[in-house]
């Protein structure tokens, strides 16, 4: 079985003033080829940090983080910007859009700046927004969209490259249901057309069940949840 990701004997802890923290206590998670993950845990629990050190935005105090069978650790920076970019979409949060740019722009300033030109940045954009069913909100700035379309900007926005995962930090933290379940059934949808890996944090336990595991993170481990 291909594995996308693996984290392997992860250790990260702070420390405040004298006080250590530890957050994640020798984590290890295999990711394969077009599975879905969704980790839960109360907050301050280390979803991010994981999704974080998952994603080569931070690193740990110790253990290695492999995306497609290549140690990050092992790579420059330069090489392992380019591991991240090719291969992983990240979703944050709270919508990241730019405020001063309609939807299409918000995508097509992303694959301009990402070295594609513009005829075919623009083209692409607006195809992107089909995919999401926004082509009709293309000229729309941000604070003219509901936080629900705001978030299906930033899903396409992170899989214009098609990444081999989507690495998504509770996508639908600021949503209400109804929206939530049509944010996570188009990274679904599109999860399952181009055989992306999922990795999810979710406090909505109705959407970690639409996953195919669940792992929960206490007291710095990973353990898998079974009802
Ligand atoms: N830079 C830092 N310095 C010190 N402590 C930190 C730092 N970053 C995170 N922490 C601590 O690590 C713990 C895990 O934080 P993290 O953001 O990963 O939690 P989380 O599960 O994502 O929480 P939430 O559900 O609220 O988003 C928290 O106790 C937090 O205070
Ligand atoms: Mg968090």
């Amino acid at each position: 079985m291909s594995e996308i990701l693996t984290l392997k004997n992860i250790n990260q802890y702070f420390f405040q003033g004298k006080n250590k923290v530890e957050v994640l206590k020798n984590l290890n998670l295999s990711i394969s080829k077009a599975s879905k993950i969704a980790i839960i845990g109360s907050s301050g629990s280390g979803k991010s940090s994981l999704l974080n050190i998952a994603s080569l935005l931070q690193s740990p105090i110790s253990g290695d983080v492999f995306i497609m069978g290549k140690n990050a650790a092992r790579l420059k920076d330069s090489e392992k910007s380019f591991l991240r970019k090719k291969n992983i979409g990240y979703i944050h949060q709270q919508n990241s859009l730019l405020m001063e740019f309609n939807a299409h722009e918000n995508i097509y300033l992303t694959l301009l700046l990402n070295g594609f030109n513009t005829s075919y940045a623009k083209e692409k954009a607006l195809e992107l927004l089909k995919i999401v069913n926004l082509d009709n909100r293309a000229l729309h700035k941000p604070s003219a969209l509901s936080g629900g379309e705001q978030q299906r900007i930033a899903i396409v926005r992170a899989i214009y490259n098609s990444p081999e995962i989507i690495i998504a930090d509770e996508p639908t933290g600021n949503l209400d249901k109804v929206n939530s379940y049509k944010v996570i059934d188009e990274l679904i949808k599109i999860s399952n057309i181009n055989s992306t890996s999922l990795l999810l944090a979710t406090h909505d336990m109705a959407i970690a069940k639409q996953m195919d595991k669940i792992y929960q993170l206490n007291d710095g481990l990973l353990l898998e949840y079974k009802e």
